[in-house]
């Protein structure tokens, strides 16, 4: 679904010269939750922004179910990390869920239709008529995912989305990119610096070095599709992955070559340096 090869991303600009991403390849399968994981500032978001035709790469290409992206292509979805800024005030909810439907060729019932249905898949069916500023952090990023799912996206993307939420209401929004991936079978790319969020969630984890970025290592996590905050969190075999993910980006972070020792089973793929 989602190819992307030798992606690169030199900033230019105000006589400052900085390589965010140097050299990333990957592949994600229709259907797969796939998280990326890597140290702030790696360039996390200048790769999603790449893949989402946000951001014109300096070289390398990314294709979605085959087509070259050149643009923000009508088979994806954004969240961001900041709801604070990704929904407009003076618009109601259901006015915001709305509003990137208009861009499609659908009919006013049909519009309302997928709203109800979105605000209702994340917990929100009352909450159509309020401004978002009414609503709590956690609703905000509620309704930000709604809106993506209105779109009905074969790919979402999103960029660490729950970042600045509570733990407790982070957890739930976890619980419900799950839910909402196992239901409608979307496509997801999911970024975060958080190592645990990252292998809680994901079926794989990307793990990329520090800047200028490279994929370190893919990690299939092999935990059972049916996950929960109590259970998964302390199962020897998460603690076995994360401890690994750990140990990956703290060496990536001082810039040390991989850490094979205590490799689990599953990682399957060689660095790509
Ligand atoms: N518009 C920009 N112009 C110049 N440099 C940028 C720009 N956006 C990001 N960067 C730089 O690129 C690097 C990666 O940033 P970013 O993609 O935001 O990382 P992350 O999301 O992993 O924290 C950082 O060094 C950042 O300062
Ligand atoms: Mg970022």
């Amino acid at each position: 679904m989602l190819d992307v090869r030798g992606l690169r991303k030199v900033y230019e600009g105000s006589g400052r010269r900085v390589e965010a991403v140097r050299d990333l390849t990957f592949t994600v399968a229709a259907g797969e939750l796939v998280c990326l994981v890597g140290p702030s500032g790696c360039g996390k978001t200048t790769l999603l922004k790449c893949v989402g035709g946000l951001l014109e790469p300096t070289a390398g290409e990314v294709f979605l179910a085959g087509r070259r992206v050149a643009g923000p292509p009508p088979g994806m979805a954004f969240v961001f990390q900041e709801y604070g800024r990704s929904l407009f005030p003076w618009m109601r909810v259901g006015e915001n869920v709305e509003l990137p439907l208009k861009q499609k060729d659908l009919s006013r019932p049909r519009r309302r239709e997928l709203v109800a249905d979105a605000l209702a898949s994340v917990g929100l069916a009352d909450a159509a008529g309020a401004y978002p500023w009414q609503l709590s952090g956690g609703m905000q990023q509620r309704v930000a995912i709604a809106r993506a799912l209105a779109y009905e996206p074969e790919v979402l993307l999103m960029d660490e989305p729950f970042a600045a939420v509570d733990a407790q209401t982070r957890a739930d929004l976890e619980d419900l990119v799950r839910a909402l991936w196992r239901e409608r079978g979307i496509t997801v790319l999911f970024v975060t610096h958080d190592i645990d969020e990252a292998v809680y969630l994901g079926q794989r984890v990307i793990v990329l070095s520090a800047s200028p970025t490279v994929v370190r290592e893919q990690l299939r996590i092999d935990l059972p599709d049916g996950r929960d905050q109590v259970h998964t969190r302390v199962a020897p075999r998460f603690a076995e992955l994360r401890t690994h993910v750990y140990e990956q980006i703290q060496a990536a972070k001082h810039g040390a070559a991989r850490v094979p020792s205590k490799e689990p089973q599953g990682a399957d793929t060689p660095p790509t340096h």
